[in-house]
């Protein structure tokens, strides 16, 4: 639990776009609808890390279908607030995924290229279906056509930190989703 008072680099934020409560709410509504859809179906929850560690812990922890969990990293930043280049997958998972029902699990759908390339990866190893979740959309950033299967919130088209996500690796143990201030954004 996140102390009362927060980690102090809430100071560092601009403005909030998600609160606590408001994640909380929203992945209560997402595990129901996921309990629902693979209510009868085996599962098999992929979360690409380091992004999505925080989402994943709290949205499989309100999950009642029985499921396996694993962890796969990819990799495009370069401490930066770009992506750079063509993701690469710089850690694999160790689950066979062959025949089974993935929910792959991300922090953030931005350019897609991710997405894109990770489903695909997990597709030709031969899954019997692929699906996705996302906490956050950034709809405006969409460089291929990709969309995702369950989406917590559509966001403007702005640098997000906090809940998982990081810039320069700082800020994912934040409570909430906002934007920094611009001048910890400085040497960009
Ligand atoms: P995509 O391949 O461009 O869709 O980007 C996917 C990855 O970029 C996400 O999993 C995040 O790790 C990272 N990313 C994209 N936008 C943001 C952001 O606003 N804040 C932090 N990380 C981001
Ligand atoms: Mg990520």
């Amino acid at each position: 639990m996140p102390s009362p008072k927060g980690p102090p680099e809430l100071k560092h934020l601009d403005h909030v776009l998600v609160t606590p409560s408001a994640i909380k709410r929203r992945i209560g509504t997402l595990a129901d609808q996921l309990n629902h859809d693979y209510a009868h179906k085996d599962m098999m929850v992929v979360a690409i890390v380091n992004g999505a560690l925080i989402f994943a812990a709290d949205l499989l922890r309100a999950l009642r279908t029985p499921l396996r969990l694993d962890c796969l990293r990819a990799s495009s930043y370069h401490s930066s607030t770009k992506a750079v280049g063509e993701p690469r997958i710089v850690d694999q998972m160790k689950l066979d995924v062959r025949g089974h029902n993935v929910l792959l699990v991300d922090d953030i759908l931005d350019t897609g290229k991710t997405l894109a390339a990770v489903a695909g990866m997990i597709h030709a190893k031969g899954a019997a279906t692929v699906r996705t979740c996302v906490l956050l959309d950034k709809k405006a950033r969409r460089a291929v056509p990709f969309e995702a299967d369950y989406v917590g919130f559509e966001i403007p088209n702005e640098f997000v930190v906090g809940y998982g996500l990081d810039f320069n690796e700082r800020y994912r143990n934040l409570p909430c989703i906002g934007v920094l201030k611009p001048k910890y954004y400085a040497g960009l």
